[in-house]
């Protein structure tokens, strides 16, 4: 078997120590990460073949890492390991995808063994299906397309904010305009590209633990920090720091990040000595931060100091002339990754996507060329592949309608006083969820919507822990006419 890597996760030097002695011996490289932050970087650094992966970590739930590398990388195989052995956490790592399981202390003999049986299983699947291989290009990010004005404007903006290495950028945008692609255009654009660009969504950590992301720690910081670990800012030298999700990250935590832009210095936790960085810091969200400022929930001196140099992502409603490149890059892209040989979309599927408002903006866009994809075996893509988009039925092919449409005996009357269709549309959807409990698929294609729609709509509605407990809300019963539930989602 040629050689293989394989990433080992632990904080367990001693464990990780014996793990990279025996797959050395059996002709596998290993990269080691004793936190859940190194492991992600080193998921895309050192592209892994299987992952040996501790369930405990001081910086995360090794079961949580589990589900995002199985959704990053489908394909790829992990180990999971524990010492605080029991059946149930066996049993929600198998559920969560993991291929295997070593309780600890292990035998060093099994683990091989282990390991040995799923590289050559996957040496087998890659051997069986080379053709697919083949067609498959190796994933690479998104480019960034369009050719409308304003993406062209929006070219000449990242030009620009690269070749002066403007040090903070702030990308505002709503969700799905392309505030992360901006973000990797800057950076590869600029004199930086040589270093790393390491991102942070600052909603996904509490603040101690974003704190030591960013910062690192010396030895001795806090009870577990058994050693010096370097944070992000160190990390980055040179590069970008991304930081996601900007408008969520906490109060003191503003504050911290705010010195850091104005001194360009900081502190690792626990550390006597200020170290000076030379980063570029991107900060993205698609939160109104005017709005957060008024209500004391940002800080103005941090907005003001990142909005000095701003750019802002039209939602794709407002740029639609950028469609039909976008959409010939989609389906050429989704060929390569498919292995598919699509050539086009219908002038009436055309017309059809044009019609439609895109709340999900660009990712609402590309998700949905995917599924038509998916649904059309053929080599033209026709508007009945894209059935979810209420509103534009009229538009389509033979004018049939497909997925849940109104049912024929409903009648909608505009009340005389007038109606806030926002009002209508968050009814519809509260309903939905009710009547699925919660279950955002089954909400979605009652509605007529996509899932990446409807995630977007619960959050613009605030609804996104509704119902908060299995609802008991039943369906109105049909063919009642009752002016009190007019916004009753029909059964
Ligand atoms: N101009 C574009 N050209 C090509 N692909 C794009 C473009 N804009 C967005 N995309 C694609 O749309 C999807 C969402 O983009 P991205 O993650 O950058 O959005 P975002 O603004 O960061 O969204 P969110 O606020 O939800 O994080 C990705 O698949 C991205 O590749
Ligand atoms: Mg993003």
């Amino acid at each position: 078997m040629n050689e293989k890597h394989v990433l080992v996760v632990d904080n367990e030097n001693l464990v990780c120590w014996s793990l990279a002695k025996m797959l050395k011996r059996i002709g596998h490289a290993t990269e080691i990460a004793n936190t859940a932050a190194a492991a992600r970087l080193n998921l895309n650094s050192f592209t892994p073949d299987l992952v040996i992966l501790e369930a405990a970590l001081p910086d995360a739930d090794g079961l949580q890492l589990l589900t995002e590398f199985k959704s990053k990388k489908p394909g790829l195989p992990v180990v999971v390991m524990t010492s605080n052995f029991h059946s149930n956490l066996a049993f929600q790592a198998f559920s969560l995808g993991a291929d295997d399981y070593i309780g600890k202390p292990f035998n060093i003999d099994m683990v091989e063994r282990t390991v040995q049986k799923i590289l050559v299983k996957q040496n087998q699947d890659n051997e069986i299906n080379p053709e697919k291989k083949s067609l498959r290009k190796k994933y690479e990010p998104d480019q960034l397309v369009g050719n409308c004005p304003s993406m062209v404007d929006l070219f000449k903006t990242i030009n620009t904010c690269a070749q002066n290495d403007c040090k903070t950028i702030l990308v505002l945008g709503e969700s799905g305009t392309g505030k992360e692609l901006v973000t990797h255009a800057i950076h590869n654009q600029s004199a930086r590209k040589g270093a790393p660009l390491i991102e942070l969504n600052c909603a996904s950590l509490p603040e101690n633990l974003l704190e030591n992301e960013l910062f690192g720690h010396e030895k001795g910081a806090y009870t577990d920090a058994g050693s010096r670990e370097v944070g992000i800012f160190e990390q980055a030298e040179g590069g970008t720091v991304f930081l996601d999700e900007i408008g969520d990250m906490p109060l003191k935590m503003q504050a911290k990040i705010l010195k850091v832009i104005e001194n360009r210095k900081f502190r690792r936790l626990g550390g006597q000595e200020d170290i000076e960085t030379d980063v570029r810091i991107i900060a993205a969200t698609n939160q109104n931060l005017i709005a957060m400022v008024k209500e004391g929930r940002f800080r103005g001196d941090l907005f003001y100091r990142l909005n000095m140099m701003s750019i802002t992502l039209k939602p794709l409603r407002e740029r639609k002339k950028c469609i039909p490149s976008m959409v010939e890059y989609f389906i050429d892209r989704l060929n390569g990754e498919y292995g598919r040989s699509v050539e086009g979309i219908s002038s009436h599927a055309l017309r059809f996507l044009m019609a439609h408002s895109w709340p999900g903006n660009v990712r609402e866009l590309r998700n949905s060329l995917e599924r038509a994809m998916m649904l059309e075996p053929g080599n033209i893509l026709s508007t009945d592949n894209f059935c979810e988009f209420p509103g534009t039925e009229h538009l389509r092919e033979g004018g049939g309608s497909c997925g849940c449409s109104l049912p024929a005996e409903a009648t909608i009357v505009l009340p005389p006083e007038g109606i806030s269709i926002e009002e209508v549309e968050k009814e519809y959807i509260k309903q939905a969820l009710s009547r699925y409990d919660g279950n955002q698929t089954k909400a979605a294609k009652c509605l007529g919507l996509t899932l990446d729609t409807l995630r977007y709509r619960r959050k613009k509605f605030g609804l996104e822990k509704y119902p908060s407990k299995p609802s008991s809300i039943s369906s109105p019963p049909v063919g009642k006419k009752d002016r009190g539930s007019s916004t009753a989602l029909p059964g």
